[in-house]
């Protein structure tokens, strides 16, 4: 009898076949106990981007596991590798002017948007947008909210009846997302939650054209896009996040796999005037952001923080010696100026 019982895994197998027990892990390998090397395609569950065994990160967070672990950070309190790491995603985060709200994985980022849509709409005077909008094959995690707007049945089976208020619409056609928000009343939808890149339900792309239809139609109905980049985030599609690839602008960005989790709103919100179809109208935000719901250990732990940090300096460094390797191609003419990812860097304005 295995004693341990596996996320996401058919325990009767997993009883009969044994455990794969992994021991060690350095660059892009681990190594189970008998000694036998893989090689980790996956990053362990998308979540390893920058590799095993780096120096770097394990002196960081031994560092802060002696200076200070653990702390709440209800109320006023912080850390600094906390406060430093909020500042530094809302650098990079696809949105002017972001703040960040720490959770403790993705699941639980999802949790908090779709209280932060809701309570949002009610700070604004519209307590009935509540309806959450997600796609067939959407996977926003298991908790609550992500069971309630998952697009798989797998993961509803034999639980009951789940969190009202929300509807699924393909995972492919932004004119059936228009068509769903107008039969519901855009007046009762809060927002579209989005994979800017479907995941778990297949590693889908986007057809061309969808994500910026589909974020149109939000725009012109006055529900608040939710771009769930949890698989997407921090470098995976190319640039930080796939709402700057795809140009979606979104209201609100969930992130977890490679950095701590959060979400990532704006702090004024930008909210579609009504009645301004295809334009947007810059308001005043609720008077006060609304209180989120939380846990013990929401943003709790400065020594993943300060892992994270440093996992993010890392990263830079990659970034400068991949711009090196561009500009070198692209002066030797080996490469058009339209695709060098170091002049693209520097002159935004040339997309691929
Ligand atoms: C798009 C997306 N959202 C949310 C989650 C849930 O994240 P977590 O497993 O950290 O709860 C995942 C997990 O893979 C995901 O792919």
């Amino acid at each position: 009898m295995v004693r341990f019982w596996h996320p996401v895994a058919d325990m009767h197998a997993v009883s009969a076949t044994g455990e794969l027990v992994l021991d060690r892990a350095e660059g892009v390998h681990v190594w189970d106990e008998s000694g036998k090397r893989y090689l980790d395609a996956t990053a362990a569950l998308w979540y390893c981007n920058v590799g095993y065994g780096r120096p770097e990160i394990a002196d960081a967070a031994a560092a802060q596991l002696r200076r200070l672990p653990a702390y709440s950070h209800y109320g006023d309190l912080s850390s600094r590798p906390t406060t430093d790491l909020a500042e530094r995603i809302a650098q990079i985060a696809p949105m002017d002017d972001a703040v960040v709200f720490f959770t403790s994985g993705g699941g639980e980022a999802v949790e908090t948007a779709v209280k932060l849509v809701r309570r949002y709409w009610s700070l604004r005077g519209e307590p009935r947008r509540t309806i959450v909008v997600s796609r067939e094959r959407a996977y926003h995690g298991l908790a609550g909210y992500g069971t309630s707007i998952v697009g798989t049945d797998t993961f509803t089976v034999g639980l009951g009846p789940l969190a009202g208020d929300t509807l699924r619409v393909p995972w492919d056609d932004a004119d059936a997302l228009a068509a769903a928000i107008d039969e519901a009343g855009p007046e009762r939808v809060a927002a579209f939650f989005c994979e800017p890149i479907v995941g778990a339900g297949g590693v889908l792309l986007p057809p061309p054209g969808y994500l910026e239809a589909a974020r149109r139609v939000c725009r012109e109905r006055g529900v608040l896009f939710v771009a769930d980049e949890v698989i997407c985030g921090f470098g995976r599609v190319g640039d930080w996040f796939a709402s700057t690839r795809f140009g979606l602008d979104p209201d609100l960005v969930t992130f977890a796999k490679g950095v701590t989790p959060a979400s990532a709103s704006r702090s004024g919100q930008r909210v579609p005037g009504s009645g301004h179809t295809g334009t947007r109208t810059r308001v005043t935000r609720p008077r006060r952001l609304p209180r989120t719901r939380t846990s013990t250990y929401s943003s709790a732990s400065p020594y993943p923080h300060a892992r994270r940090r440093s996992r993010r300096s890392l990263r830079r460094r990659w970034n400068r010696s991949r711009r090196i390797r561009w500009s070198r191609r692209c002066a030797r003419g080996s490469v058009s100026l339209r695709r060098c990812r170091s002049c693209r860097r520097r002159s935004p304005t040339i997309r691929p």
